[in-house]
């Protein structure tokens, strides 16, 4: 029997999602500040070691299934090949230990904005890389260097595409709705059909760092169907999978779709299926909870497996019902801003 990581409604994580640095080489408005985020002292970010016992325990003993890498960037580790060779060899270990099928393969993957991964991407693939997704808002040049605060559309496109050629298919595309973006939303839609991408637009949430966010000012979803509609026909296919925090649209009959997740508007806390890693080592069941749990400083104490399960599944348990930024009228008590962004959660 295996003691999963479960919450008090009943949810199971079966998704670990690990950030691994606040750096980023990218400054997304609505994530980090123009100065970038305070970068965690290099001694008390988690090595690909500590990395890798981590992913052990989480698949042999707590039935995680799911490994997310993300950040800030995750490229701007130049250990990233160690992280992810690390977590192969120990997610590939954990589920022989579990008596699993050749076929049932951990799924490893990574949220990155691409830059720099044309040169690193058949190397990571070699380390046991499965999938990437790409966070890209607009393919015009001119609202990329605005949004992002840097010129670099055309380094992203071509991380992209390395990624295809590496055989990281599907590349999934997230963009965050923005109102500043909305109008070349069809034009990033046709641009993801065009290079076989999987695109999903995202409902803004109070995760940027500088406070700004504010319900009203939210695209959503059916902002953005009525833009979209005015060039492509669209036809409901439902999610990937009941825990997927994307509605799949088919674009003009399929088989291109459009992903839509809107965490403002349509929350889906209630199917959730994730737990979350800092780059510090911390617990955090839900990107909203507050409450951390440092499990990088009980492998440094010497901790036994059986003890970082123990506080990781306590961790879990305590994990909150929703995040509250769904509530139409926001009562002041109904949610409270982050102490970390986005940047620093890795979404
Ligand atoms: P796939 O497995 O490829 O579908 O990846 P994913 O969608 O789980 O991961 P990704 O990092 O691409 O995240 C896409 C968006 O979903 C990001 O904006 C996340 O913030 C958002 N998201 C992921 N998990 C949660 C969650 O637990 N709660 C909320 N509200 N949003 C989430
Ligand atoms: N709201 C919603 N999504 C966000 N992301 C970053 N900041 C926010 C935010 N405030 C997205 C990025 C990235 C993913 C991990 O999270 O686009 O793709
Ligand atoms: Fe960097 Fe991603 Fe944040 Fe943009 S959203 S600043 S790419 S971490």
């Amino acid at each position: 029997e295996t003691p999963l990581l479960v919450d008090r409604y009943g949810r199971v994580a079966h998704d670990l999602r690990v950030s691994i640095t606040t750096a980023c080489s990218l400054r997304c408005t609505y994530c980090m500040p123009a100065e970038g985020l305070p970068l965690v002292p290099r001694d008390e970010l988690m090595t690909p070691d500590e990395i890798g016992r981590i992913v052990g325990i989480g698949v042999r003993d707590l039935g995680i299934r799911d490994i997310r890498f993300t950040g800030g960037e995750p490229l701007m580790r130049r250990d990233l090949e160690q992280i992810i060779g690390a977590s192969r060899t120990a997610a590939d270990d954990a589920m022989r230990h579990l008596g699993a099928d050749a076929d049932q393969r951990v799924r490893i993957a990574m949220t990155s904005n691409a830059l720099g991964l044309d040169k690193r991407a058949d190397a990571l693939v070699a380390a046991g890389l499965d999938r990437v997704n790409v966070s890209l808002d607009t393919v015009d040049r001119q609202a990329f260097a605005t949004l992002t605060r840097r010129d670099r559309l055309d380094d992203v496109l071509t991380g992209i595409r390395a990624a295809l050629a590496a055989g990281l298919a599907p590349v999934k595309i997230n963009a965050v709705l923005l109102p500043e973006t909305l109008a070349g939303a069809a034009d990033l839609l046709a641009w993801s059909v065009e290079h076989d991408c999987n695109l999903r637009f995202i409902e803004e949430m109070p995760l940027d760092a500088d406070g700004r966010w504010t319900r009203d000012d939210v695209v959503s979803a059916a902002d953005l169907l009525e833009v979209l509609q005015e060039r492509f026909t669209l036809t409901p296919a439902g999610r990937e999978d009941p825990s997927a925090p994307a509605e799949e649209w088919l674009v003009d009959e399929g088989p291109a779709t459009v992903g839509i997740i809107a965490s403002v508007t349509r929350s889906f806390c209630g199917a959730c299926d994730r737990t979350r890693l800092t780059a510090e080592g911390t617990v955090r069941s839900c990107l909203f909870g507050n409450e951390e749990t440092d499990l990088k400083s009980l492998l440094r104490a010497g901790a036994t497996d059986d003890e970082v399960g123990d506080a990781w599944r306590a961790a879990m348990w305590a994990k909150p019902r929703a995040h509250g930024s769904d509530a139409v009228e926001l009562a002041a008590d109904a949610f409270a801003e982050t102490e970390r962004s986005m940047g620093a959660i890795g979404g």
